[in-house]
């Protein structure tokens, strides 16, 4: 697999859409390479960057463990590792076409994007530590914290902290690489949790401690935020986000380009899904009447998006179209036509029209 990060043309650049903490969109109508350069990646941090160092930082392995124990980033390195692209993606992406509009970041199509991570598998950290019959979830704690924006919310300073079923333990990787170099500054050196398939909210940056717990977590992180309303018996229960969702997104034309008449066009996307690989893409040039099914280009690998394009012929009729993408899984299942309400301002997965205009 070619390093993307050389590929990155000059002038591009991540979209601010907070200065501080410091949260940047990734600019997804140049989406060139199945890796995204980690100059391009987008960045979601709730607080500031803690400034950690290497050389001093520990990893803290406790709780309903038979062998607590303490590791170095010099150790977590010797130990045998593995290398795997994954795609994150923030449960809000999208939440700018949300209307009316919403409380939070205000991200495009670009709060997504994909890395080859190199790390430990956490079932390796689990198997030293020995987990006690009782383990349930890992707790990822990182080592940022602040007062968190979103009610209610408990006084004071909050650390990051998200939890993970303990069943997801071969797939999570502890890692301290991002596309073959350290993990930069703001996306979590020197060390995070790489949750594949689960929205970006699990994959906890500036990894301190993993606590072993017996009862599922209810932090702030799971339920006051990136939280949604589940239904049981009818009745709402306040349930953490998990696993990704089924979504495809185009990523040119850019919303209101201008496109020549007659002539052809590559539109360009992505499309990926949490539990179940992306089977099919289609595609609507006319808002959703007919669709004609898009050319995968990307191999499918787990927990990694897959590349689409196809060639339109643009309409020799000027005037504006309305651009469409839909994904379908290997269950047959189709991206919805609306936001699911339940979700909040997260899982924004509908398709969502790119209307450019053909001159
Ligand atoms: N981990 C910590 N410690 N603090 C954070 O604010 N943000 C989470 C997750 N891990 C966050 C975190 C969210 S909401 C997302 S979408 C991803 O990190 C974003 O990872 P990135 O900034 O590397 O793209």
């Amino acid at each position: 697999m070619t390093h993307p990060t050389n590929q990155t043309p000059f002038g591009t650049g991540l979209i601010v859409r907070q200065h501080s903490p410091v949260n940047l969109e990734s600019p997804f109508d140049q989406l060139d390479s199945f890796l995204t350069p980690n100059e391009l990646f987008y960045i979601r941090s709730h607080f500031p960057t803690p400034s950690l160092r290497a050389e001093d930082h520990v990893l803290r392995i406790e709780g309903d463990v038979r062998n607590s124990f303490t590791i170095s980033m010099d150790e977590l390195r010797k130990m045998p590792s593995q290398t795997r692209p994954v795609t994150l993606e923030c449960a809000g992406n999208g939440r700018v076409f949300l209307a009316p509009s919403v409380e939070g970041a205000q991200w495009e199509f670009g709060a997504v994007g994909t890395a080859e991570w190199t790390g430990v598998p956490l079932s390796a950290l689990l198997e030293r530590a020995g987990l006690a019959e009782s383990a349930c979830e890992a707790v990822f704690e990182g080592a940022d914290r602040g007062q968190p924006k979103i009610t209610p919310a408990p006084p004071g300073e909050v650390l990051y902290a998200r939890s993970v079923p303990i069943a997801l333990k071969d797939d999570i990787l502890i890692a301290y690489q991002m596309n073959g170099e350290d993990i930069p500054p703001d996306h979590g050196f020197p060390l995070r949790a790489i949750v594949p398939r689960h929205f970006g909210m699990a994959s906890v940056k500036w990894l301190t401690k993993i606590r072993i717990v017996s009862e599922p977590f209810q932090g702030y992180w799971q339920t006051a935020d990136y939280g949604y309303w589940a239904y049981e018996n009818e009745l709402p229960v306040l349930r953490p986000l998990g696993a990704m969702v089924l979504k495809s997104s185009i990523a040119r034309p850019r919303i209101r380009e201008v496109v020549k008449a007659g002539e052809p066009y590559t539109v360009f996307g992505a499309a990926w899904a949490g539990e179940l690989p992306v089977a099919q893409v289609e595609i609507s040039a006319d808002g959703g009447v007919t669709w004609v099914v898009a050319e995968i280009i990307d191999e499918s690998r787990p927990g990694a998006w897959q590349r689409w394009k196809f060639e339109w012929q643009v309409p020799t009729q000027a005037g504006s179209y309305r651009l469409m993408s839909r994904a379908r899984d290997s269950a047959g299942n189709v991206q919805p036509s609306e936001h699911d309400k339940s979700f909040g301002t997260y899982v924004i997965h509908h398709t969502i029209p790119v209307e450019v205009f053909v001159k």
